[in-house]
């Protein structure tokens, strides 16, 4: 097995199943308190906040690397009215995306590729106006792969948005580090290296912001939804299954309210030509 497949097999694909079963909205609601089909740690309100930082207008080009089952792309193209293509490496995680686009009556504004971000992306340079990528470069092999493809693939003044949820900030174990990385392969970076690497790629840094308190208040939502939740989750996947996700929960929380690992949003634009 190769190791784009391994990660596959061992990460979201059989999470991604039974997404939007009413049971998995339900949790969604209690957990975040507004249900837009996330899979990370992103709110509404932030999402909100960061369509203003993206420069977004009905007739931007915007691409969702990682998208999952492309909850926030589809928020995003609806409040914006913009088109939008999804990458993601989950056929399940597309296939609800779909659904999700059609339910919202905007699916001829989304187009969602199967895609692995390890290698070079399947679009022209300067395809799009504006990326974003939520919680995913920590599951990359190299992220400066695709940092460079992200400004290959974005206009000059192009603007891209990511967050990384494992930064670290403080002192982590061996055994915090495997309980935090049961989605298959997972990279903690120290805290400037990726403002080093966008730069690197020949991008322009325009902010930086710690969001360790979105983790610690969804990642605590999230783990009383599936304590609230238990028996029913045990009758859909299996009791192994619901106990390694409280326990990976667990483990965030706890990272979070050390402030030992962090989430880091940030924004950055290719130059434009002069
Ligand atoms: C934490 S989820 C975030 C999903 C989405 N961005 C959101 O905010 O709801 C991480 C996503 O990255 C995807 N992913 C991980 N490795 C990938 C790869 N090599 N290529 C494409 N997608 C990948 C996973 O399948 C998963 O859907």
């Amino acid at each position: 097995m190769n190791a784009s497949k391994e990660s596959r097999a061992d990460g979201y694909e059989s999470f991604y199943r039974e997404f939007d079963s009413p049971l998995m909205r339900q949790i969604r609601r209690e957990a975040y308190g507004e249900d837009i089909g996330q899979h990370s740690w992103v709110g509404a309100d932030e999402m909100r906040g960061d369509i203003d930082r993206l420069k977004l207008t009905p007739s931007s080009r915007f691409v969702d690397l990682g998208c999952g089952p492309c909850g926030p792309l589809t928020f995003v193209l609806a409040a914006v009215g913009c088109s939008g293509t999804g990458v993601e490496l989950s056929p399940s995680a597309i296939r609800v995306g779909r659904a999700r686009a059609a339910s919202l009556r905007i699916d001829a504004l989304l187009a969602v590729h199967e895609a692995d971000l390890n290698e070079p992306l399947p679009f022209e340079a300067g395809s799009f106006d504006a990326a974003m990528s939520l919680d995913v470069v920590l599951h990359l092999r190299d992220r400066s792969n695709l940092f460079h493809e992200v400004a290959r693939l974005l206009r000059p003044g192009g603007r891209f948005l990511l967050t990384d949820a494992g930064v670290v900030t403080g002192s982590v174990s061996n055994e915090e580090v495997r309980r935090r990385s049961v989605h298959g392969h997972t990279q903690f970076v120290a805290a400037g290296w990726n403002e080093h690497l966008l730069e690197s790629a020949g991008f322009r840094l325009v902010e930086t912001e710690n969001r360790l308190m979105s983790v610690l208040k969804n990642a605590s939502g999230r783990l009383a939804a599936v304590q609230a939740h238990r028996a029913e989750l045990e009758r859909v996947s299996s009791t192994a299954d619901v106990a390694s996700q409280q326990d990976y929960l667990e483990t965030v929380v706890e990272l979070s309210r050390r402030g030992a690992v962090s989430r880091l949003m940030y924004l950055a634009e290719v130059p434009a030509r002069v």
